[in-house]
């Protein structure tokens, strides 16, 4: 059967999802591959890292690259944009300078 319209071409990737596990503050959460840190972050708990001048968390506002909010770190100390960077096996994540 032919597919027309505005959802021709399109896939869905469920069943075809591969898992990658990674560290988040001490924390071992798995995501999907391709999808991006700021993604998995939210997903597993709801906040990407704390604000700097406060206790209040920070969820991330563009989510395009634009704005800088989501800044986290590897724990070897490489920044990382968190929107724009996709998840990968065995990343180690530090959000929270307290861990
Ligand atoms: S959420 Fe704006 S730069 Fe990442």
């Amino acid at each position: 059967m032919a597919v027309s319209g505005p959802t021709a071409g399109v896939k869905r990737l469920d069943g075809a999802r591969q898992t990658v596990a990674l560290t988040v503050d001490g924390e071992v959460i798995a995501a999907f591959r391709g999808e991006t840190v700021l993604t998995a972050l939210l997903t597993a708990r709801g906040w990407i890292r704390t604000f700097e001048f406060g206790a209040e968390y920070r969820g991330g506002f563009c989510l395009i690259g634009a704005c800088q909010d989501c800044w986290v770190r590897l724990k070897d100390g490489t920044p990382m944009r968190a929107c724009t960077t996709l998840v990968a096996d065995a990343m180690d994540i530090v959000t929270d300078e307290q861990h």
